[in-house]
C-alpha cells in the first residue's frame, strides 16, 4: 500500500522518524511511504537538521508554505496536498498532532475519500482558543483510523461518541480508535543513548542547568505574560543557570514586545543562557542532563517524563494530565509566584530523586514501540 505523510512543524518531523524507520525496519515491502512537507516551518533549525539526524527520507514534494496567517497558511497547503494526492493516488493519508499542517492534511484527503490515519488522536485541552484545539477536533472527526498516546486521550474520543468496537474493515463512517502508546517516546528511548554519548555537547553545556523552551503563542503574542515568564526566569536563574533553546517567534515577539530595561537585564544576565533552536539530539541530551525543566512545548513536557524530570508548565491546563496526576509537573501558567515556588521545590535533590523513580517505572505512554503497532494496524485493517 501507498501512504501520504503530512509533515510541516518541528514536532511532526520528529514524530514522523520513528514512523519512517519501523516501515524500513519491517513493513519496506507492504508498505511505501511518500513524504509531503507542507513548509510550515523551514529554517534549517526547525526542519533541515531533524531530516539528517534522525535519518528520515527526504521528502518527495515541498510546499514551501511558510509563514501565513492560519487562513492563508492553511488554505495553500490543502491546495498543495490535494493536488499530490490526485497524482500519488495513495491508500491512506498520514498526520500528526494538531497543528495547521495536519488540519490541512486532514481536509484535503478526506474531501477526496482517502482514508485519514491520526497519530497523536484524542488529545483535548478544552479550550478552543488555542488553535491547535481546533485543529485536533476537526482532524479526528474526519479520520478512520485514529492512534491514542494516552488513556486520556481514548477516553476523551469515547466521551465524544467515537465507537469503541473494532470494525475489520473501517471507513470514514465507521472509524477505528487505538489506543497505542506515545510514538515520541519510541524516539527517545531509541536516541537517547546516542544523545548522551555525544562528548561535545558534554562540553558545552556540562550538566548543571535548568533547561527551558517557550513558544506558544498564547505566551509570545501576550507582553504581560510573556514578561511574567522571563521575570521568574531572571529570579530562577538566581538558584541555577537556565539555558534556553528559542523557538524564532518567541525570539522575534520578545524583540517585540517585552519592555527595553527587561530585554537589557536578559541579555546582561550571565546565567540565562539563549540559543538557537537545537536539534533533536542536543535537546535530548539537554532534558536529559537538565535538573528540570520549564516549558510550554507539549513534547517537550513529555521528554521531560519519559527522562525522569520534574516540569514546570507554562500554561493554565495540558493535554498531558497523567504527568501532573502523578505528581511530576506543575502548572503554573506564567504566575511568576507559582513559578518560581514550583522551581525551588524541584531544585530539591531529594524531590527530584522521588520524581525520577517514579516516572522511569511509568507505563502511561506504552513501551516504546508504537511506530510497530500502527504499520501493523494499518496493514492489517486498510
Ligand atoms: C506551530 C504549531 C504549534 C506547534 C509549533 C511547534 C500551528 C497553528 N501551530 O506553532 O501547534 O506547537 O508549531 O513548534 O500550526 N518561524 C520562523 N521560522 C520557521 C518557522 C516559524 O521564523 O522555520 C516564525 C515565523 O515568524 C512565524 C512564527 O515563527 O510567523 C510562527 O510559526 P508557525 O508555524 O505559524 O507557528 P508556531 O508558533 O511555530
Ligand atoms: N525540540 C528540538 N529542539 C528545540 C526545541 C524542541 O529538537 O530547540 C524538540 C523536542 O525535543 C520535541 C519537539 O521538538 O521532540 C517539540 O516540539 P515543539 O516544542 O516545537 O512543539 P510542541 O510539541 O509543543 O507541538
Amino acid at each position: 500500500m501507498k501512504i501520504l505523510t503530512v509533515i510541516g512543524a518541528r514536532p511532526q518531523i520528529i514524530k514522523a522518524s520513528a514512523l519512517s524507520r519501523a516501515i524500513q525496519n519491517g513493513y519496506s515491502n507492504k508498505i511505501e511511504e511518500v513524504i509531503v512537507h507542507t513548509g510550515q516551518h523551514y529554517d534549517a533549525s526547525m526542519s533541515g537538521i531533524f531530516f539528517s539526524e534522525l535519518q528520515i527520507p527526504k521528502e518527495k514534494y515541498n510546499l514551501n508554505t511558510g509563514s501565513l496567517s492560519h487562513g492563508k497558511q492553511t488554505a495553500r497547503m490543502i491546495e498543495g496536498i490535494e493536488d499530490i494526492i490526485l497524482s500519488e493516488r495513495p491508500d491512506a493519508l498520514v498526520i500528526y498532532g494538531d497543528t495547521n499542517s495536519t488540519l490541512a492534511g486532514a481536509v484535503a484527503a478526506s474531501k477526496l475519500l482517502i482514508p485519514v490515519i491520526h497519530i497523536e488522536a484524542g488529545l483535548r485541552s478544552f479550550d478552543k482558543t488555542m488553535p491547535e484545539e481546533i485543529n485536533r477536533i476537526l482532524s479526528d472527526n474526519v479520520s478512520t483510523l485514529l492512534f491514542t498516546p494516552t488513556q486520556t486521550g481514548y477516553n476523551n474520543l469515547i466521551s465524544e461518541g467515537f465507537p469503541s468496537e473494532i470494525c475489520k474493515k473501517p471507513d470514514f463512517n465507521h472509524p477505528n480508535i487505538y489506543h497505542c502508546g506515545d510514538i515520541m517516546l519510541d524516539n527517545t528511548l531509541y536516541f537517547r543513548n546516542i544523545a548522551l554519548n555525544n562528548t561535545e555537547y558534554k562540553k558545552k553545556y556540562g550538566d548543571n542547568f535548568i533547561l527551558c523552551t517557550v513558544h506558544r503563542n498564547t505566551n509570545t503574542d501576550n507582553a504581560e505574560k510573556l514578561s511574567n515568564i522571563f521575570l521568574s526566569l531572571l529570579e530562577t536563574a538566581k538558584m541555577q543557570k537556565i539555558i534556553m533553546p528559542l523557538h524564532p517567534r518567541t525570539k522575534k515577539m520578545a524583540e517585540q514586545l517585552l519592555p527595553a530595561d527587561l530585554q537589557k537585564a536578559i541579555r546582561n544576565n550571565p546565567n540565562i543562557i539563549i540559543t538557537d533552536p537545537v536539534g533533536y539530539l542536543e535537546m535530548i541530551y539537554l532534558e536529559s542532563m537538565s535538573s528540570f525543566v520549564i516549558t510550554d512545548s507539549g513534547g517537550v513536557q513529555k521528554e521531560a517524563y519519559f527522562l525522569g524530570k520534574p516540569c514546570i508548565i507554562l500554561r493554565p491546563q495540558t493535554e498531558w494530565v497523567e504527568i501532573v496526576d502523578a505528581g511530576a509537573a506543575i502548572i503554573t501558567d506564567t504566575d511568576k509566584e507559582k513559578i518560581v515556588q514550583s522551581a525551588k521545590l524541584f531544585s530539591d535533590e531529594s524531590v527530584r530523586n522521588k520524581i525520577r523513580t517514579q516516572c522511569l517505572d511509568s507505563k502511561l505512554f506504552g513501551n516504546g514501540k508504537t511506530a510497530e503497532f500502527i504499520c501493523k494496524t494499518i496493514t492489517e485493517c486498510l
